[in-house]
């Protein structure tokens, strides 16, 4: 998979992307990341990128041309899947997107900055706008990061036991929440482990597991 990331502070992403499960998927090239400065395809000498909106207002607007001239280059070279503007007011970021952009082949993600990006870069260039909460950030390249983490564990071969996945909360079709775990010690200054899962009866075990995630289930709403 090829995710191309379209920021005006690439920084960001130096340490998200060289560490742990996404970096052992770039050195295993099963995934590519590249990260490209909208600055650089910024107007005149001064390479400006934004520009004040029309009809007045506070703070500043991302133009439309560096960002079409920068997705037009990456469209030139190969077809993407999807083109997603990292937005708070998109679609709210569930397991069922990670597992849908984790099929896909090439996505570039733009994050926006300032006050916002123009609308027609919205109307016209890009395909979907995720969100990754109700909260608004300093611009899009957190949660650009949050994506790429969530779907690259999902790619094949990035992660070696594929059961540890479909274990995972939200990961199944009920979108279950997964049960509590432990490890040694099975008691710390007096809090125990439940004492079923010292038993080594794995049909208890996996009751009592069953259990917890549907009181888990119901404690807490998370229907996308
Ligand atoms: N950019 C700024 N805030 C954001 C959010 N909550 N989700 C996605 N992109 C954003």
């Amino acid at each position: 998979m090829r995710i191309d990331i379209v920021s005006l502070v690439p920084s960001l992403f130096q340490g998200a992307f060289s560490h742990c499960l996404i970096k052992k998927a770039i050195q295993q090239n099963l995934l590519q990341v590249y990260i490209h400065d909208l600055r650089s395809y910024g107007l005149g000498p001064r390479k400006q990128v934004d520009a004040y909106p029309y009809g007045g207002g506070s703070g500043m607007v991302i133009r439309i041309e560096p960002v079409h001239q920068c997705f037009s280059k990456l469209v030139r070279e190969r077809n993407y899947d999807e083109i997603i503007f990292m937005t708070p007011d998109g679609e709210m970021f569930t397991q069922k997107h990670a597992k849908f952009f984790a099929k896909k082949k090439n996505i570039i993600l733009l994050c926006g900055r300032y006050k916002g990006i123009d609308q027609r870069i919205r109307d016209h260039l890009i395909s979907k706008e995720i969100s990754i909460g109700h909260y608004i950030l300093s611009g899009g390249e957190l949660a650009a990061a949050v994506f790429v983490d969530s779907v690259v564990r999902l790619l094949p071969g990035v992660i070696h036991n594929q059961n540890s996945i479909l274990t995972d909360s939200f990961q199944n079709e009920t979108n279950a929440i997964a049960p509590p775990i432990y490890t040694r010690p099975s008691i710390y200054q007096g809090w125990k482990v439940p004492e079923v899962l010292l038993s080594g009866n794995h049909k208890k075990i996996k009751n009592w597991l069953q259990v917890k995630s549907m009181e888990l289930n119901k404690t807490l709403d998370f229907t996308d």
